[in-house]
């Protein structure tokens, strides 16, 4: 049974520390994502995982088995990295019936995988063409056929579909996925496009310098951010600056620059407490004019942006932090530049976060 559990993994390149003592459970049968930003060690974790390189420290387990001293090829695992690596002077047919061959398979199974795998990727008709002849779509269809051939029950995707267009970008995802799925695998996919982990994963570790910073479904990562690191990562937040004026069972308040109060349902924070209060862009509602009340605020509409599915508003409050507010351009009335509006905060849905120790910029630095 491929599952993958990584038990205090470090690794490092001379002083940079890639993967800073990791433990992860990956159960079977699981579409798992690892999520970052560029350089914080996605790649080393499944290079690990895959055996290309070495822990300094911890354990990998796949399956039972640990297999920190196993080779790769004996690990059992298929592999799709981002640029297309095919077998440049084999067309796709031999590219996708090379393991089973080397396997030893007899020719006639090996020909039944072919098939089936072609099918599967629906590149059937294209099985003579060799890898400069076709799309990078269609060489990433042939790489995942490739890594399906080989019959691993476990498979590794480094950032499968970061070098295709958005519109083949989006079709092969779920592809992907719906043949995980169907053939019952395990897979482990890195990207840094938090879109594409949101749509395709059963679950996501965010990470970031190395660290895991929360692990969960699409939805706990989107619902219930831990950090404010990964309230700006997954989806958008508003960072507002604030600290606990007073706490009581109906939640706490906290003041805003400029004396703004907002009550938010949250415990586990202290009176005076200096904190960070994150809002998603959707959840503000606004409403034409001035209307005082409680949880809401005056402003005024400095920016419109037509996105498509979304009208987005720059929004200046009356304390003068701006905020942005997403609503859908279809069912609502637009507001229009310079227009005064009320904006009211979401108890329930705001999140609030002990302000960051190095400053709310560095928190949500990206690097
Ligand atoms: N072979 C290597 N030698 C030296 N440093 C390395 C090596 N491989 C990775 N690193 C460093 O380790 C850190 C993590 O790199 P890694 O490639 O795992 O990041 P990543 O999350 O995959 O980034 P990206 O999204 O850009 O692919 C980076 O600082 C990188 O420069
Ligand atoms: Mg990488």
């Amino acid at each position: 049974m491929p599952d993958v559990r990584i038990v205090n993994a470090t690794k490092k390149f001379g002083k940079i520390v890639a993967v800073d003592n990791v433990s992860l459970h990956i159960r079977d049968k699981e579409y798992f994502s690892l999520l970052g930003p560029s350089g914080c060690g996605k790649t080393t974790l499944l290079r690990l995982i895959a055996g290309l390189i070495q822990p300094d420290e911890g354990e990998i387990y796949i399956g039972d088995r640990l297999v920190n001293n196993v080779p790769p090829e004996d690990r059992d695992i298929g592999f799709v990295f981002q640029t297309f690596a095919l077998f440049p002077h084999m067309n796709a047919w031999d590219n996708v019936t090379y393991s089973p061959r080397v396997k030893g398979f007899d020719m006639e199974k090996a020909e039944t995988i072919g098939h089936e795998v072609l099918e599967m990727v629906k590149l059937h008709e294209r099985l003579d063409a060799f890898p400069d002849e076709l799309s990078g779509g269609m060489m990433q269809r042939i790489a995942v056929a490739r890594a399906l051939a080989a019959g691993a029950k476990l498979l590794l995707l480094d950032e499968p579909l970061g070098h295709l267009d958005a519109k083949v970008r989006n079709e092969l995802r779920y592809e992907i996925k719906k043949m995980v799925k169907d053939l019952d695998l395990t897979a482990i996919h890195v990207t840094h496009d938090q879109s594409e982990a949101m749509a395709i994963s059963d679950r996501i570790a965010v990470m970031r310098k190395g660290k895991i910073w929360q692990v969960g479904t699409p939805e706990e990562l989107y619902m219930k951010p831990e950090s404010v690191f990964v309230a700006h990562f997954i989806g958008e937040s508003n960072f507002l600056d604030g600290y606990v004026s007073s706490v009581s069972s109906k939640g706490v308040m906290i003041e805003l620059r400029g004396e703004l109060r907002v009550q938010v349902a949250t415990n586990d924070i202290q009176q005076g407490e200096r904190v960070v209060l994150a809002i998603r862009p959707e959840t503000f509602t606004i409403e034409r004019g001035a209307k005082r009340g409680k949880n809401s605020v005056l402003a005024t509409v400095e920016k419109v942006t037509f996105e498509g599915t979304n009208i987005r508003y720059d929004i200046r409050l009356e304390n003068q932090d701006l905020v942005v507010v997403v609503k859908p351009s279809l069912t609502e009335s637009w507001f229009n530049t310079g227009e005064n509006v009320t904006v009211s905060f979401p108890p329930e849905k705001s999140h609030v976060f002990t302000y960051p120790k190095l400053g709310l910029k560095e928190e949500i630095a990206v690097e």
